[in-house]
């Protein structure tokens, strides 16, 4: 893995483990009261950032633009402020409610970067296909 594939699995790496820690903490203490945030570094941070690391991986064509490198610093900065400040959230620190909600904003913008970026490579693209069997492209 290269680029901006490999950082997508480190991130993911990180949420994995920072992820089950917390899991495991909720379990042991018998307080679920950070489920949801549990929840979203599970699925929104490990599984998501996984996923982009092997498209990113497989589809080089996308891997080359640097619109790229921007999905990754927008995903990553926008996924952990909305997992921390969740964290906080439901800590009962209300007052940080502002924040989560742009961080929310930009992990979701970073979705539609996202579908900018990988579309157009999964429906045009050749390089990335040139291995690829005449029948199955
Ligand atoms: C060390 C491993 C893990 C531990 C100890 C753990 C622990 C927990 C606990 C205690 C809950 C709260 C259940 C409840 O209150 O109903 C929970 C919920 C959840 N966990 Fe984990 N978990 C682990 C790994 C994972 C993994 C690997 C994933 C996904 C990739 C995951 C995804 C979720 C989700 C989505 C929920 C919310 C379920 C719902 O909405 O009812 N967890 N987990
Ligand atoms: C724009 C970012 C997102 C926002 C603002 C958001 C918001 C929410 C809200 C308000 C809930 C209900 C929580 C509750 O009832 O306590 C929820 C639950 C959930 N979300 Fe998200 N979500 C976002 C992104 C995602 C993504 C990208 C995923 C998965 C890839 C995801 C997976 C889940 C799951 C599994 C639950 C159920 C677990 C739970 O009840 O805590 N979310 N989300």
């Amino acid at each position: 893995m290269q680029g901006v594939a490999r950082n997508f699995f480190t991130l993911a790496i990180i949420y994995a483990i920072c992820g089950m820690m917390l899991g495991l903490s909720m379990a042991m203490s018998q307080d679920h009261t950070e489920m949801p945030t549990h929840a979203h570094i599970m699925v929104a941070g490990w599984l998501m950032s996984a996923v982009f690391a092997f498209f990113y991986h497989l589809f080089p064509a996308a891997r080359a633009s640097r619109l790229a490198v921007v999905h990754f610093w927008l995903t990553a900065l926008s996924g952990i402020g909305l997992v921390v400040g969740l964290y906080f959230l439901l800590a009962g620190h209300e007052a940080i409610e502002p924040f989560v909600a742009v961080s929310s904003i930009g992990f979701f913008l970073g979705m539609l970067l996202f579908a900018w970026i990988a579309l157009p490579v999964i429906y045009g693209s050749r390089p990335a296909r040139e291995n690829v069997p005449l029948w199955d492209r």
